[in-house]
């Protein structure tokens, strides 16, 4: 769907649809939906867990190519799926690969969601049950689906109302093996994760908008760097930058190095022929 028709949903259609979705939160789906299309070249799905009326997946639908899937799970509760439908008629007409998944989360196990991605996901939005595990099972269960350099997005991470959000998402991104996610963005009401390596690269592109230019700070959550959007105490680009360049390398194993040189150096293989 064209920028013009996108922009329109954002500033003015989505105020007439029910639900919560911060413009601010809006404007960085549609960033990053561009930069990980354009930039990162990052292939797959989009998902929300979490719909009520349709109100962000309408804009994931507009967000989301003719080509990818897009997959609404809710509880969908008294009439809010036939809310949904009408407000991606409304909105969105021309998405037609859409699946809307009448279920409880808590029932979904990571053998039984397969069915409904064929594909990885590149966008995956969690906004269902607010309480710290069913955000944790959310993420276990949905995260391996997702591609490297996918994006999810932590509906209410900042709100006082809901503290088991912002515990979920820091134990779940505490998990590093089999693969891990970081928060690289903080947006109005959400917080961005992604696998390491991309984390830099979303920032980078984020700062290179003209909407973010001298609008972001440079924020830590344990070992990574994250942008905070449209910060109250913000940095130069350039401050960012450099901030950036000085902890290029995007992670460390936790080993001790001077022990291991020691050892490399000790028993080399041409220590013993005398080389080295
Ligand atoms: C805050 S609303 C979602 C708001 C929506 N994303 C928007 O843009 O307005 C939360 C939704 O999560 C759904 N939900 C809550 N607990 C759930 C669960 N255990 N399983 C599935 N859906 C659930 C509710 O039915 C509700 O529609």
């Amino acid at each position: 769907m064209d920028t013009e028709q996108i922009n329109k949903y954002i500033k003015k259609d989505s105020t007439k649809v029910p639900g919560w979705f911060d413009s601010r939160d809006m404007a960085l789906f549609f960033y990053l939906n561009k930069l990980q299309l354009n930039a990162a070249k990052v292939e797959g799905d989009v998902c929300e867990v979490g719909v009520y009326a349709g109100k962000s997946l309408a804009l994931l639908g507009m967000l989301s190519q003719p080509h990818e899937k897009l997959v609404g799970m809710d509880l969908f509760l008294e009439d809010f799926l036939e809310q949904t439908q009408e407000t991606m008629k409304q909105h969105c007409p021309s998405v037609e690969n859409i699946e809307y998944v009448k279920c409880k989360t808590s029932e979904l196990r990571v053998d039984n969601v397969k069915k409904y991605f064929p594909r990885q996901l590149r966008l995956l939005h969690i906004d269902a049950g607010h309480e710290y595990h069913e955000v944790l099972h959310s993420l276990i269960v949905m995260a391996p689906y997702v591609a490297n350099g996918g994006i999810i997005i932590m509906d209410d991470y900042h709100d006082r109302e809901f503290p088991g959000i912002e515990s979920a998402t820091l134990d779940f991104c505490a998990i590093t093996s089999p693969r891990q996610f970081v928060p690289f963005a903080v947006g109005h009401n959400k917080i961005y994760l992604t696998t390491p390596l991309y984390a830099i690269l979303y920032m980078k592109a984020l700062l290179r908008q003209k909407t973010y230019k001298d609008k972001c700070r440079l924020s830590r959550i344990r070992d990574n760097q994250l942008l905070v959007t449209n910060s109250k105490r913000p940095l130069s680009n350039e401050q960012i930058l450099d901030l950036l360049a000085a902890n290029e390398i995007p992670y460390r194993y936790d080993y001790d190095e001077q022990a291991l040189a020691e050892k490399a150096i000790n028993y080399a293989q041409f220590r013993a022929t005398g080389r080295i």
